[in-house]
């Protein structure tokens, strides 16, 4: 390894050689003494790689001699020992030899691709979550990546805004159990000791954008802020998070990127130690935005708000310098910024050693192994939602003599791997067709893709139509491709695209004994499969181990367990359509007629609702008991397996205050377990509900939550299985 000579003084304070000095702000201080204004700056200047962009270019520069005067802090887009390896030495060139930070977009693994996090989310399985964390983790530190630019946490409301397909759902209290799960598994250090840096993002409240159209504005309560949008961002923090993006959005009038507010609750409130970056490009933004009367004034705002890097808008670089000579940016301001992207840089090891994530033999070892490989096919048969089963077409309790499978996303690797994917472009991922051909090696198969994804081309349906007459069993695969939902891909229009519902009626026209895979980045709109197709699994976008998933699911290997994360509408202009709504004085009903809050000419009701799913087997609850304690409020009962599979049931709780000093939704959900029972086997289960859960952000600001409740316990947000009354008091 080259050896890299650091200054005398950096390297008598650098990491653990010198064990007795743990605080790495005074280490990072004694840099700091040392640095120009100028490479203080270029601490807080992130620039994307040559390889690819994320975002709109704006400035053509000469990043080799940037890095060498230590102009840049962090890169992004940098992928791979070799090239991390590459630019590392001409960073290590300039006058401190300070170590680059390298991050990167890693939302649903790295080279071994998961279920996109929506798809996660429908597991409701904290350990599912954390263990692709993990893998994810391992691979990219492997791959000389540091930061990984997840979890993204935009509790979302509008399946029209594409970036669901990266989020938690809809439920705020889902979506912070999934940010510590996350946040454990991302930077939890591997067996080789490297940790990484996760970044909550985007902060906050980008999902909701008006219209769903993504960058759009957003015009939010304070109590919408504080009971929605940023509890996974507060649990974020309490989970030890290395740091934050600021969103593209303004709220209320103030761009994310400058929102004083924000920062103060995260540094001050939240106590957060680590560092926030932009979003690509967001704070130059903000001239757009019509904040910012210039860039000058943006990077000024940006700072003096407690937005530590600034990646690719080149406002920092080009305008701090001017602002701390006028005085505008104080130099101890300017500091405080280097100083927290120090601190992550030592705690990462990178002063000892630079090239520590940057071995090609353990990258080459890492990537894409028959374990990380088992862990993503785990994953994503924990994420298939059975949607409908009727008729006992599923499971497979045979192989059929002869499989017609049909439709465009039956054999299309890269759209398994789904939109935010980093390696996945000589995609690798198991299609529905070749699981298939491996399950069943003596049935006869025939593929006919029938139509495309988004077309009105129905020339390939008479070819569908009698391959499913011929065949014993008939498998749809419909969908999105892989660029229908993701960042800049919002759609006005949910409904599955082209003429793909179509295809789907003409082929249970041609065979009852059709089974349809729904693949997508978010919920659709397919309210004529939903009436007729026997069997419908949604299976998002789950990654290399795609096909796999979806056979151990068919052929009864895995009972499916996954539920609605967030809800399905049945018709546009339900949108948005969510569980956790408030009652208003009129609430909707079914009958006609009268003054309610329902529609004359659509059903108000989603299609399917926040905690559906259906399994292989049923089961019983009895003895349901609702109890305060010391420690919070219990939940209990028997459960029991009365069908004939093992199985898993989400048994989900449910809150709702009746009455109090601001109305609260009809239902809360604050409380999920998956639990697994064999056949015939029951078992006493009990959750409870600690009281801080109950505390919300009223019209007078944060209050306990104390009052009179109904506590529901249910299988979804709509189908109860029990209620009981009871007073929360005196704790
Ligand atoms: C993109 C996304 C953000 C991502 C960043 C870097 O615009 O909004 O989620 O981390 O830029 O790629």
């Amino acid at each position: 390894m080259k050896k890299i000579i650091i200054p005398l003084l950096a390297l008598t304070l650098s990491g653990n050689t010198f064990a007795q000095q743990k605080d790495y702000g005074q280490k990072a201080d004694s840099i700091i003494a040392l640095m120009t204004l100028d490479e203080k700056i270029g601490q807080l200047n992130m620039l994307t790689g040559n390889w690819e962009a994320t975002g709109p270019v704006l400035q053509d520069v000469n990043k080799s001699e940037m890095l060498k005067k230590g102009l840049v802090g962090s890169m992004l887009n940098v992928k791979g020992s070799k090239n991390t390896r590459q630019l590392q030495e001409l960073a290590l060139q300039a006058r401190l030899h300070i170590p680059l930070l390298f991050g990167q977009d890693v939302i649903h693994g790295y080279r071994t691709v998961f279920p996109i996090p929506l798809a996660q989310a429908a597991s409701f399985d904290r350990s599912a979550v954390k263990d692709a964390a993990a893998v994810a983790a391992r691979e990219s530190a492997a791959a000389g990546i540091h930061w990984l630019f997840s979890p993204m946490l935009d509790v979302a409301r509008d399946p029209r805004w594409g970036r669901v397909m990266e989020g938690p759902g809809e439920d705020p209290y889902m979506a912070s159990e999934i940010a510590r799960a996350m946040v454990e598994g991302y930077q939890s250090a591997g067996p080789d000791g490297l940790k990484m840096m996760a970044c909550a993002k985007h902060f906050a409240a980008y999902s909701g954008a008006i219209g769903g159209r993504d960058y759009n504005t957003v015009d939010v309560s304070m109590q919408t802020l504080h009971n929605l949008y940023l509890p996974p961002f507060k649990a974020a923090a309490e989970a030890g998070v290395a740091s934050y993006m600021c969103s593209f959005n303004e709220i209320n009038g103030v761009p994310s990127s400058a929102n004083k507010y924000l920062y103060d609750l995260l540094y001050k409130d939240w106590n957060f130690k680590g560092l926030v970056v932009s979003d690509w490009g967001s704070i130059g933004e903000m001239v757009v935005h019509g904040y910012s009367k210039d860039r000058k004034m943006a990077a000024e705002q940006a700072l003096n708000a407690g937005v530590t890097i600034d990646m690719e808008s080149y406002c920092y670089i080009d305008h701090l310098k001017a602002l701390v000579a006028e005085g505008k940016v104080t130099e101890e301001t300017l500091n405080a910024a280097v100083r927290r992207v120090l601190i992550q840089k030592y705690e990462l090891g990178l002063f000892d050693d630079p090239f520590r994530y940057c071995d090609p033999k353990r990258e080459k070892a890492s990537l894409l192994t028959d374990e990380n490989r088992a862990t993503a096919r785990e994953v994503a048969g924990k994420s298939i939602i059975m949607l409908k089963n009727e008729a006992g077409l599923l499971p497979l309790r045979k192989a059929p003599a002869s499989i017609a499978v049909i439709g465009p996303l039956a054999d299309s690797k890269r759209d398994m791997d789904g939109n935010w994917v980093i390696l996945s472009h000589d995609a690798i991922a198991v299609t529905v067709l070749e699981a298939l051909k491996e399950e069943y090696p003596k049935s006869r198969i025939e593929y006919v893709k029938g139509c495309d994804v988004n077309s009105t081309d129905k020339s390939g349906f008479q070819a569908a139509i009698e391959a499913a007459r011929k065949a014993e069993l008939v498998v749809l695969a419909l969908g999105e491709t892989w660029d229908m939902s993701g960042e800049a891909k919002s759609r006005g229009d949910i409904h599955l695209p082209g003429v793909q519902e179509e295809l789907a009626q003409a082929v249970y026209q041609a065979n009852p004994r059709s089974l349809t895979l729904l693949m997508a980045g978010r919920p659709m709109i397919f309210n004529a499969i939903k009436e007729q197709a026997p069997a419908v699994l949604y299976c998002w976008w789950l990654g290399t181990e795609a096909g796999h998933a979806v056979t151990d699911v068919l052929t009864g290997r895995r009972n499916p367990s996954a539920r609605v994360p967030m809800s399905f509408p049945s018709h546009l202009g339900q949108i948005p359509v969510y569980y956790n709504h408030k009652n208003s004085g009129r609430p909707p009903v079914d009958q006609a007629g009268n003054y309610s809050g329902r529609y004359i000419d659509i059903d108000y009701k989603p299609a399917y609702p926040f905690g559906y799913g259906l399994s292989y087997t049923t089961f019983a609850y009895d003895n349901i008991q609702v109890s305060t304690a010391s420690d919070g409020l219990h939940v209990s009962m028997t459960l029991r397996n009365t069908g004939d599979y093992d199985g898993n049931e989400l048994v989900q709780v449910y809150l709702q205050k009746l009455w109090g000093e601001s109305t609260r939704p009809v239902k809360e959900l604050k409380a999920y377990e998956q639990v697994f029972l064999k056949k015939g086997e029951s078992r006493q289960v009990e959750l409870t509900i600690p009281y801080k859960e109950l505390a919300y952000y009223g019209q007078n600001g944060w209050q306990k939550g104390d009052g009179d409740y109904k506590v529901y316990v249910g299988r979804s947000a709509a189908e109860v299985v029990d209620m009981k009354e009871i007073s929360i008091v005196n704790f």
